[in-house]
């Protein structure tokens, strides 16, 4: 059965990022899709130290830093659907979620370096190659568009596919206090929207 992950970026759990990733994977179970909720809340998460050692021959695909990331990893790479929200700060992700996004230099070099080949760069050594993204991004009131294309940012560098809502490049919304999301039912649908352009693309590309 195809699978989609959630990954939260929020510190701060059963926030606002928590409650619209797991609305939206609602929508993708509904679907008939198997889902999972990752959290980065509590989790020891360092930022790249630039050793490179991921692009050294032979690495295939592990990093020199043993924290909980790698495991977050292997969640990403069992996915065939990946959607990451994040609280707005300062007009971009989170701490956590960008040492996440520099961390992924692994994830380009899971299968050693491959040095020449025709056609567009990053094939099978890519490891999110092909999969399908969609971004979620909540701010007290801006950023959240800015936000939702740092998340798509990364994905499009991952080889991933991206896909919106239907309105906008992700589900961009507000709400401030812990939990506030819950009184928006606009929000809510839009976050369920997310779920379900990303788990339709799936279903569409495993017709293929
Ligand atoms: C360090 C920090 C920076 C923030 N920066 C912004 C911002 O740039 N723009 C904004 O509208 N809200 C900002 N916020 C508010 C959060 O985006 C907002 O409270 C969000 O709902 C938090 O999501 P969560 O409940 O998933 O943690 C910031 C909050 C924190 C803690």
């Amino acid at each position: 059965m195809a699978k989609i992950v959630g990954l939260s970026g929020s510190p701060r759990p059963e926030g606002n990022t928590d409650i619209l990733v797991k609305e939206a994977l609602k929508a993708a179970a509904a679907l008939g899709l198997e889902t999972e909720f990752v959290t980065l809340a509590g989790k020891d998460i360092q930022p790249c130290r630039a050793c490179y050692g991921c692009r050294e021959e032979g690495a295939q695909g592990k990093c020199a830093i043993d924290d909980d990331l790698p495991a977050i990893f292997e969640r990403l790479k069992g996915a065939d659907g990946i959607i990451i929200g994040s609280p707005v700060y300062f007009l971009s992700v989170t701490a956590q979620l960008k040492a996440l996004f520099d961390r992924g230099l692994v994830l380009r070099y899971g299968k050693g370096r491959v040095k020449s080949r025709p056609g567009v760069r990053g094939g099978p050594e890519f490891l999110l190659t092909g999969k399908v993204g969609g971004a979620i991004a909540v701010a007290g009131s801006n950023g959240q568009q800015l936000t939702s294309l740092d998340i798509l940012k990364w994905m499009i560098f991952q080889n991933m596919l991206v896909v919106g809502n239907g309105v906008d490049v992700g589900t961009n919304v507000s709400a401030r206090g812990k939990g506030e999301v819950l009184k928006d039912k606009t929000a809510l649908f839009h976050a369920r929207s997310t779920g379900v352009r990303v788990a339709e693309t799936v279903k569409a590309l495993q017709r293929q």
